[in-house]
């Protein structure tokens, strides 16, 4: 079987559901980076998706002629960095993936990468927030814990803030998180479902294991466990020696994600990804956006799971947590208030 048909041979099977829907543009901003050529590529190949828009400051149109040549229906265009260039890239967009910005370096974290691409995700927030106000954002760019707060904030300057539309893309820690757990248990990692809560980065990556079927993962093992999860990001960067952190798990990852989003649009139900959104769960403790299980519809959010039981382990994680988000969302906040 082929690498597209594999992929998505669950999707050709619902075909019923993907001809019922006339038009799903996706518009990549940063499509020609480390993970915009790799998701732009999975993009293409998926049928749910009709046209294809393809934005850089550099090669958009270049990636575009290549990934066109592609034998699938949708129609592919690239654009250049000019604002009429993003603004039709964006028009009549149901998905924005926006994986623009730096990449780490080894040593560094990801609130590091906080000076650039704050600025980058404001600007391209705004221009989101002028062509397609109801398009469901989808956040890649890092530090996530606070461009996703940033992107909120343009949004409500707006007056086009809807939360239930805007997504800061966590897809890749329980990707990780199942394919850690299947190395240890011997396991086929398609069938792990690991639950993994808060944030994306360091210690606000939060696995629930206890919530896995895997109780008799313990003590160092676990330990080890958690902490693999909570850096694999680390493994990546450090191997990559310099030259970049995660392009190809992520662009499947963040390919995964945009299906979920159309299946769901399409009208099928019990779609649930983990996702970091605008959530009541810990609003309380003034945390305003955080990552859990949520349930997809057609109007994007539609249901955000509880954490569920923790055990004490957990519950000491998801407490260092918190304080590092709660920092994370307020920095974000703070920058657009002070650089509208
Ligand atoms: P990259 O440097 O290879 O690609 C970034 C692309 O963004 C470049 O092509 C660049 O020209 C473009 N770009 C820069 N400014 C832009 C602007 N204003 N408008 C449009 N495009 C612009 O970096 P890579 O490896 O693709 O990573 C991108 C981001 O994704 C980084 O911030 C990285 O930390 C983050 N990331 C997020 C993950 C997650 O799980 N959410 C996982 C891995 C990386």
């Amino acid at each position: 079987m082929s690498f597209a048909r594999q992929m998505f041979g669950q999707v050709q099977r619902r075909a019923f559901s993907v001809s019922s829907r006339q038009n799903s543009k996706v518009a990549i901003l940063g499509a020609a980076g480390g993970i915009g050529q790799p998701l732009s590529l999975l993009m293409k190949l998926n049928p749910r998706v009709t046209n294809l828009a393809l934005y850089d400051v550099r090669m958009g149109p270049g990636v575009a002629a290549d990934i066109s040549h592609i034998n699938t229906n949708s129609t592919v265009k690239g654009y250049d960095p000019t604002p009429s260039g993003l603004r039709e890239c964006l028009t009549g967009a149901e998905i924005v993936l926006i994986p623009a910005g730096v990449p780490r370096k080894p040593g560094m974290t990801r609130d590091d990468l906080f000076n650039t691409n704050a600025s980058i995700v404001r600007d391209l927030s705004k221009a989101c927030a002028e062509a397609c106000p109801s398009a469901n954002i989808l956040i890649i760019s890092n530090p996530v814990n606070s461009t996703v707060p940033i992107c909120a904030e343009i949004f409500k300057s707006k007056g086009v803030y809807n939360p239930k539309r805007l997504f800061g893309v966590t897809t890749l820690d329980v990707v990780r998180a199942s394919r850690f757990v299947s190395e240890l248990k011997g396991t086929d990692p398609a069938n792990e479902n690991i639950t993994v809560v808060g944030g994306h980065s360091g210690v606000t990556i939060v696995p629930l294991i206890s919530q896995s079927g895997h109780s008799d993962i313990t003590g160092k093992k676990l330990d080890d466990l958690v902490n693999r999860i909570q850096f694999g990001g680390d493994e990546v960067v450090k191997a990559k020696d310099g030259a970049g952190s995660a392009t190809l798990s992520m662009a499947m990852a963040g390919a995964r994600f945009a299906e979920s989003l159309l299946r769901a649009a399409g009208g099928e139900a019990n779609v649930i990804e983990p996702t970091f959104v605008d959530s009541p769960l810990f609003k309380s403790k003034g945390v305003d956006f955080f990552a859990s299980k949520v349930t997809l519809g057609p109007d994007g959010v539609q249901q955000i799971h509880d954490v569920g039981k923790l055990n004490h382990h957990e519950q000491s994680l998801l407490d260092a947590c918190l304080a590092d988000l709660k920092k994370n969302i307020e920095k974000g906040v703070k920058f657009v208030a002070e650089n509208p």
